[in-house]
């Protein structure tokens, strides 16, 4: 078990929910899972030395780190793939891995990145494939696992996932770049997420993608995500110690 692993657990919806904890602990409870996360994305990082910017975050105190995986054919792009996961490993960092695959047959790919060092792997729904075993198949790895929609897929379409999910991921933007603007159409889609959430008693994150800056995220967090991957507005963010400053105190 990698040190990322063992760190991992803290972070954990599913350890947490397994704690059962007494009927007057729910709200203590709700408070500790849905504090606000930052994930900077890798992808806004230096490719040509990804390890000073897996560092860069860690030596913030940040806990998470964003990894876009991108397959030219789901998303028209192309990122990195496992080998990159693990070369990060071996470079020592301990960063919690949440690895988004942008992927049209991601459930080829799931051991390669759970060997390599993955902490959470999210899938989109979009393309055709087993989803269920797709997700089983994340935890029986020893990873978190999560969903992923697009701008244009409705919430209804991931809903009878929500109880087997460590992680649901609301684009908002179109998968594929960073830099892009952010879609604040998408914050209804967050709410109903958040209250099918709240109503269920579920303890998945939700997270926001695409186009999150220090404005932007106010808007994801009132609809109730709480976490947040920025990716452009972080690596270029002059002061990265207040930035995730602000993140925190939201
Ligand atoms: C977009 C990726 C994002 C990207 C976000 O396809 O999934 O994670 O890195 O980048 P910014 O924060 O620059 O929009
Ligand atoms: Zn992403």
């Amino acid at each position: 078990m990698t040190p990322g692993r063992s760190r991992a657990v803290a972070f954990s919806p599913r350890s947490a929910s397994s704690l059962a904890p007494p009927r007057n602990s729910a709200l203590l409870l709700r408070v500790a899972l849905h504090a606000p996360l930052l994930a900077p994305s890798l992808l806004a990082g230096d490719h040509a030395n990804l390890a000073a910017s897996a560092r860069t975050v860690a030596d913030l105190g940040l806990a998470w780190l964003h990894c876009d995986i991108m397959d030219g054919h789901f998303v028209p792009n192309l990122t990195f793939g496992p080998e990159t996961l693990a070369a990060l490993r071996r470079a020592g960092s301990n960063l919690f891995f949440d690895t988004h695959l942008m992927l049209s047959e991601p459930h080829r790919y799931i051991e390669p990145f759970a060997k390599a060092g993955a902490n959470l792997i999210s899938i989109h729904i979009e393309p055709d494939f087993d989803h269920a075993a797709t997700l089983a198949r994340i935890r029986a790895l020893g990873c978190q696992n999560g969903i992923v929609l697009n701008p244009g897929t409705p919430a209804e379409a991931i809903e009878p996932f929500l109880a087997s999910v460590d992680l649901v991921l609301v684009m908002t933007v179109q998968p594929g770049f960073g830099g892009q603007s952010f879609r604040a159409e998408m914050m209804p889609k967050v709410a109903q997420i958040d209250r099918w959430r709240r109503e269920r008693g579920l303890a998945f994150r939700l997270e926001v993608d695409g186009g999150v800056d220090l404005v932007t995220v106010r808007a994801c967090r009132e609809a109730g995500a709480d976490t947040f991957v920025a990716g452009t507005s972080f690596f270029r963010a002059a002061d990265k110690a207040a930035f995730a400053a602000s993140i925190a105190a939201l």
